[in-house]
Order: structure tokens, then C-alpha cells, then sequence
């Protein structure tokens, strides 16, 4: 079997398969099972600030309810109830990094800058190996411009940068004018790991009933086109880790990423599909892939495809695009 080791974020991981962020890493249960089923690390569901706002909201309304309805009844609970805030989700965190061997990433998605700084620091206390910031950001607001955007984060990751030891990464999403110098300043600024990208929650519309619906949203073959040509487009040209996410969902995805230059890649979808003993069919697949092909080690192949290793620079250029539209007759028998 090849050795399928790598380094992220400074952590030694036996294989480039990450569980990323999601319900099945925001229960212990599931968590053990993707270490049995071969997982090199985890990144525990995120913590966000607004839920726990939410919470704190629904929480008050109550509160103030009861004090309206009787007040005996109200003096039954202590005068001030209050949401535990982030506690809960801490100590969760703390008992599955005791509870598992392999490393530990804690996910936080903040509103203020005080509660990122906050939250990385409490994270930090539960023991975690690594940080992952969160930065889903949808646009609303008309009146913000993207590079105010931009600067805000970069500010974030700089303080939690500031306040903690442990590495931190930033998972990012592709509304960005222009990733790749988004990226290149999150590297400058200390990132040591850059998640690309995350998946946004999109909501859908019903038009029998014209109203809006939430679908589970989980990825599809082919997805993962998009964070491959920013893998490859970054390769060898920042310092930081670059892990592949969104659309990985096989052995052949997971082998482009790594080929684009990723270090390592995260799944979530895939696991869902074929549930998590199926990170096992991932690594003997990669594995027997690279005997085939004979390499020894990921670092053999990885970034053959990214741009700075391609002789024809025109594959990550817009006129291939240009190429493929004059050819679209020739590529559809017309
Ligand atoms: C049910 C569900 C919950 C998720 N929760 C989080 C989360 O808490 N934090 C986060 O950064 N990403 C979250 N994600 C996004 C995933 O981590 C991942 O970025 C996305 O699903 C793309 O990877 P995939 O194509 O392998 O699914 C969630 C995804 C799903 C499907």
C-alpha cells in the first residue's frame, strides 16, 4: 500500500480524507464511526454565533411570557435565566477531542469580531488540534462593497491569529470578485490552511404552493470543477494548505484534487450518499490507483495538473473557453 501521509496545517495526518463540518461530525457517535472507518480528522460542525443569538432570543421571549402570564409561576425560575451561550457547544467539543485519537478541527462562524476572537480562544481551551474560520458570508446588503467584505475578514483572521497558538485556517466560499488575491492576502496574513470552498445553503422554490423550501443541500458530480481550477491556479503559488472541498465524491475526484495541488480534501456529501464506511472504498481506491501508476507517495502526483506545472498554460486561461465555444459544432456532430 502507498503512503498516503500527509502534513495540514502543521498536523500529521495518515491520509488526505477529512470529514468536514457537518451533522454527522456534531455527534460523537457518527464521529467514532468515521475514525474506525478510516477518517484522518474531523472538523467538528461549526459553532455560530447567530444560532446561539437565536437561542438567547427565543430563550427571552419565554422568560418574559411566563413573567407576563402569572407571576408565581415566573417565580418559580431563578430571576435571571440565561442561555449558557457557546458553553454547550464547547464542552461538546472538549469531549470528542478526548473521545478520538485522530486530530480535532473545531469550526466557528462569528458575527462580531470580539465573538470570532472569543470563540477562538475557548475553542483553543477545549483542546482541539486546529482551527477552521467559517467565513459564510451571503450577500444582502447593497450598500456593502466586497472589498469592505474582504478587508473584515482578513482583520478576523489576523486578531483569532493574535489571541491563539493553534493553526488556523480559513474555509471560504467563491463569492469573491477575485479568490485567488483574497487568498494570497489570508496567506500573507497567516492562514495555514485555506478550505475551498464551502457549499452556501440555498433554498428553493416551490411553485405549486409558491413558497420557499429548504432542501438538504448536497453537492453533485461535478461540482468540484470549480474549487480543482482554484486549487490549480494557487498551487506553488501561496505557502499555505490548500484543501479541496465541495463535489469530491470518489476516489477519481478525490485523485484530481490532489493532482490540481491540493494537500488533502474534505468530504461531507459523498458520506451521506454511501455513509461513512465508505471513507475505507476511498483510501484502498486512491491507494490502489497510485500502485497502478506507480507512485509511492501523494507528493509524487500532487499538483502535476496545477497550472504552474502544465507546459500548455492555456488550460487555466479564458481562451479555452473562447476555443471550446468555436469548436461546439465539432463537439456536438453538428
Ligand atoms: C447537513 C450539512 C451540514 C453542514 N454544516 C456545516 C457547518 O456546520 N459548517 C461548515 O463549515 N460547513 C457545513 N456544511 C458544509 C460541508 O462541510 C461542506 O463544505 C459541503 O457540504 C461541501 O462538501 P461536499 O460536496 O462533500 O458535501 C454542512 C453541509 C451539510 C450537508
Amino acid at each position: 500500500m502507498p503512503d498516503l501521509s500527509i502534513q495540514y496545517l502543521g498536523l500529521t495526518l495518515k491520509n488526505p480524507i477529512i470529514v468536514g463540518a457537518c451533522k454527522l461530525t456534531a455527534d460523537l457517535p457518527t464521529i467514532l464511526e468515521a475514525e474506525k472507518a478510516g477518517a484522518a480528522a474531523i472538523v467538528c460542525a461549526s459553532l455560530f454565533e447567530e444560532q446561539i443569538q437565536l437561542e438567547q432570543y427565543k430563550l427571552e421571549l419565554e422568560t418574559q411570557s411566563l413573567a407576563n402570564v402569572d407571576s408565581e409561576i415566573s417565580s418559580f425560575f431563578p430571576e435571571n435565566v440565561r442561555h449558557s451561550g457557546p458553553e454547550q457547544h464547547l464542552m461538546w467539543v472538549r469531549k470528542t477531542k478526548e473521545a478520538v485519537k485522530i486530530p480535532v478541527i473545531a469550526s466557528i462562524n462569528a458575527v462580531s469580531k470580539e465573538a470570532w476572537v472569543d470563540y477562538a480562544i475557548s475553542m483553543e481551551k477545549t483542546g482541539v488540534d486546529a482551527l477552521e474560520l467559517n467565513f459564510y458570508y451571503t450577500p444582502r446588503d447593497l450598500n456593502r462593497s466586497g472589498a469592505d467584505i474582504e478587508a473584515e475578514q482578513i482583520d478576523i483572521l489576523k486578531a483569532v491569529k493574535k489571541a491563539v497558538k493553534i493553526p488556523v485556517s480559513v474555509k471560504l466560499s467563491f463569492f469573491y470578485s477575485n479568490p485567488l488575491n483574497v487568498i494570497k492576502q489570508m496567506d500573507e496574513a497567516g492562514a495555514a490552511g485555506v478550505v475551498l470552498f464551502n457549499r452556501l445553503f440555498e433554498s428553493d422554490i416551490d411553485v405549486t404552493d409558491q413558497k420557499h423550501t429548504k432542501p438538504f443541500n448536497l453537492s453533485n458530480e461535478g461540482d468540484n470543477k470549480l474549487p480543482n481550477r482554484f486549487v490549480g491556479l494557487l498551487h506553488g503559488n501561496v505557502k499555505t494548505d490548500l484543501c479541496a472541498n465541495t463535489g469530491i465524491l470518489n476516489s477519481r475526484d478525490a485523485i484530481k484534487a490532489i493532482l490540481s495541488g491540493a494537500t488533502c480534501f474534505q468530504v461531507v456529501t459523498t458520506l451521506y450518499l454511501h455513509k461513512l464506511s465508505y471513507i475505507g472504498n476511498l483510501i484502498a481506491d486512491i491507494g490502489a490507483w497510485m500502485d497502478q501508476k506507480g507512485y509511492a507517495s501523494l507528493a509524487d502526483f500532487r499538483g502535476n495538473l496545477a497550472q504552474k506545472n502544465l507546459a500548455d498554460k492555456l488550460v487555466y486561461k479564458r481562451a479555452q473557453y473562447v476555443d471550446l465555444i468555436l469548436n461546439s459544432d465539432k463537439l456536438m456532430n453538428l
